[in-house]
């Protein structure tokens, strides 16, 4: 996925190892078109996901994060996606009252075999920030806003942790 984001709204999206980032993968190898402003975070699994997380993302100047994951029932660490679901609401709550549009934060299911849901998800989600424009966290940043990889490295240690 890109590398800079062309002064357009920057999404990133935490990808759970076992599906959806292989969804990403197939919508790739299928040619697929879907927006490129899209930095892609590979995780164990998405329970690994924390409010603190999603909050880093918007103050790094990310305008939406989306977490995609494995489907009810196929997450390989049992419930973490149970967790994340949960976690979802709450976090949607916290945007609320601190003045960010919830919208900005999405929650997908997408397994291996779903490329094209993949494309779907990433366009949609993608036109949803666009209307919403840049987040209101990104202001201070607009000058020096955080590069992809220093985004990237804030959220290494995901690569491998798995749900407690
Ligand atoms: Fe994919 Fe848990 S392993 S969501």
């Amino acid at each position: 996925m890109a590398e800079n984001d062309n002064g357009k709204v920057r999404i990133l999206a935490f990808l759970c190892n076992w599906c959806s980032y292989a969804g990403a993968d197939l919508a790739g190898v299928s040619r697929l078109q879907y927006p490129p402003n899209v930095l892609d975070i590979r995780v164990m699994c998405t329970g690994t996901i924390s409010p603190y997380h999603i909050i880093k993302a918007f103050q790094m100047g990310i305008d939406g994060v989306l977490i995609a994951g494995c489907h009810i029932g196929d997450c390989h660490y049992i419930k973490g996606n149970y967790m994340t679901y949960k976690r979802f609401q709450v976090m949607r709550d916290v945007m609320k009252f601190v003045g960010i549009d919830e919208d900005r934060l999405r929650l997908e299911w997408v397994s291996a075999a779903e490329g094209e849901k993949f494309a779907d998800v990433i366009k949609g989600f993608t036109e949803q920030v666009e209307k919403a424009g840049p987040s209101p966290l990104r202001s201070g940043w607009e000058k020096d806003p955080a590069n992809w990889e220093s985004i990237r490295n804030a959220f290494k240690p995901l690569e491998t942790r798995k749900p407690a």
